[in-house]
């Protein structure tokens, strides 16, 4: 039986999370782990704080805290974040927990005994004033390819360009500020990525058909020809040992390191929680899995290209199945940054709005096919007129009427014969098409499918006008309401995997009736189990309340 590995990019441990994180990776790893379980389909949600690297080391120095202290307190707030957005992990671990070094040190020890990690002398910058090696992040300069300023040591964040930071243009010290920039001769140690060339092509193509087509021709193009080694270890103090005597203490590179964090943390996660599954044999190398890596596109090259090599490489773990990257989420169409004041807390915005809100605009503009932008007028529109008016009103009057006049409970025979209907092998074929638009993770054209479902269900309702069948047609009436009742169900089980507390919410009206099996079987498309739910009279467990307060933006 297939089951899932799904993970979500490590974030650094360096900073607020803000809606670009959680639209661009968290939110749809969280959607897709939940779709999958619906289903019946084993799966795990794993990620963790990505701890290393010199964006940490220059945010500590910053603040003159110790690299520990300074990621104990990013780890603990992100996961407090995630968990108000209801972002659910198997496990969230950290890269500086001593399983991780483990795991990392067998990875490397591996490859290199593989013939894939060799030394190679490079050339790299070095700071003359204030005596410090520059790479990465330690130095900026101007992009040689898009000609942006602000590209960074390893990549340009304007056209996403793998840097090699002896051609940035002017290029300065992160450090000190100064321009006295030279170029030293180091030795470190090389991930030999064009001895793979051939493997890892042969993989690559086997994925075409089923990866996004932002991902696929990225990666395609830019391995065509061959690939380049490149450097895994740093002349720095903060980091993973490189596990050799003669590496003299260089450290292993962050993005060496990080995404074995995938695999520790499941280690980690399966001893901690007394499983008897082995990571390798049951997960990572199963025949079963599908691992899944949600990520920003500015991580593409990591998870499609060189985390593959080394999976492959290594023999540790089998390449992953899907990377379904995004692209980026903007703030009234221009970049999330706290320095620069065009920021939101996330944190605050809950506090103001809900989850169910925030996760639900979030949920429509996770930028999967193109950048995509959260304005607070998006915001308040959509939540107002698509959640508000189209789900919470309509399951609000409809209850509301079914309670006030059937305060006994509506008669079961009013029911029957709504999944024979036209209406209701309608809304059949829309749920089942809903599932596969989640198989194939668009989750985006997937909320859209629940919400189309809700308009069906606000035109039958409003058809029916069952407050005027009342007058002179009972039964009539009942039927209407019994009818738009299935709908209703029908659309709080398949809000799920997007919004749980509402989806709970108006599941709950129904009461034990829906057992775990029919609510299964209703997701997948099997209507008839309505029938089974809908045997006896319905009297609602509690009184029908508001469920989408109104936004107002202040
Ligand atoms: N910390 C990286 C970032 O935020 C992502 C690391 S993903 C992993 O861009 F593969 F390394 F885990
Ligand atoms: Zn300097």
């Amino acid at each position: 039986m297939t089951k899932y590995l799904v993970t979500s990019a490590l974030p650094y441990a360096n900073g607020p999370l803000h809606f670009g994180h959680l639209a661009g990776a968290y939110l749809p790893a969280d959607i897709f782990t939940r779709h999958q379980r619906q289903k019946g389909v084993e799966a795990k949600h794993i990620s963790g704080s990505d701890e290393h690297g010199v964006a940490i080391m220059l945010g500590a120095q910053k603040e003159k805290v110790d690299y520990q202290t300074y990621v104990d307190r990013w780890h603990k707030e992100h996961k407090e974040l995630f968990a108000q957005y209801q972002i659910d992990f198997d496990f969230f671990g950290r890269t500086t927990a001593q399983y991780h070094y483990e795991e990392t040190t067998r990875w490397f020890t591996k490859l290199h005994q593989e013939g894939l990690i060799e030394t190679k002398d490079s050339q790299q910058l070095y700071c003359q004033d204030c005596k410090n090696h520059l790479p990465d992040r330690f130095v900026e300069g101007t992009c040689y390819k898009c000609k942006s300023e602000g590209a960074r040591g390893d990549e340009c964040p304007h056209c996403g360009t793998w840097i090699e930071p002896e051609k940035l243009i002017d290029p300065k010290c992160k450090i000190c500020g100064s321009a006295k920039i030279e170029e030293v001769t180091v030795n470190q140690y090389y991930l030999m990525l064009s001895k793979y060339h051939r493997p890892y092509r042969e993989w690559l193509e086997s994925n075409k058909g089923r990866w996004r087509k932002t991902v696929y021709p990225f990666v395609d193009s830019l391995s065509k020809e061959d690939l380049h080694d490149r450097a895994i270890s740093r002349d720095l103090d903060w980091g993973i040992d490189v596990p050799l005597p003669e590496a003299n203490g260089k450290k292993l590179y962050v993005w060496f390191d990080a995404p074995i964090g995938y695999v520790s943390n499941l280690k980690q996660h399966l001893e901690e929680s007394g499983s008897s599954d082995h990571y390798i044999d049951d997960w990572w190398k199963n025949s079963d899995t599908r691992t899944v890596h949600f990520i920003g596109k500015d991580n593409i090259i990591f998870h499609a290209l060189t985390f593959p090599v080394m999976a492959m490489g290594s023999g540790f773990i089998t390449p992953p199945y899907d990377v379904p990257a995004n692209q980026y989420l903007n703030l009234a169409g221009k970049q999330f940054s706290k320095s620069s004041g065009n920021y939101v807390d996330a944190r605050e915005a809950l506090d103001k709005y809900g989850v169910d809100a925030l996760r639900y605009y979030l949920i429509n503009i996770i930028p999967e096919v193109n950048d995509s932008s959260f304005t607070w007028e998006g915001f308040e529109a959509r939540v107002n007129n698509e959640l508000a008016n189209n789900i919470g009103n309509l399951v609000n009057r409809c209850l509301k009427f079914l309670d006030k006049n059937w305060p006994e409970g509506l008669p079961a025979e009013c029911f029957s014969g709504f999944v024979e209907s036209k209406e209701g092998q309608q809304l059949q074929d829309e749920v089942r098409e809903h599932l596969q638009f989640l198989d194939r993770v668009q989750l985006r054209k997937g909320i859209e499918r629940v919400m189309a479902i809700g308009q069906l269900a606000n035109n039958f309702f409003t058809e029916c006008a069952p407050w005027g069948q009342i007058k002179e047609d009972q039964e009539a009436a009942g039927r209407s309401i019994a009818y738009t009742s299935q709908y209703i169900l029908v659309i709080g089980i398949l809000l799920a995997p997007y919004l749980p507390t509402l989806s709970q919410k108006i599941v709950g009206y129904f009461g034990e009736r829906v057992d775990d099996s029919s609510r299964q079987d209703i997701y997948l498309g099997e209507l008839l189990a309505l029938k089974k739910i809908f045997s006896t009279d319905l009297k609602l467990t509690s009184k029908p309340k508001v469920l989408v307060p109104k936004v107002e933006l202040s």
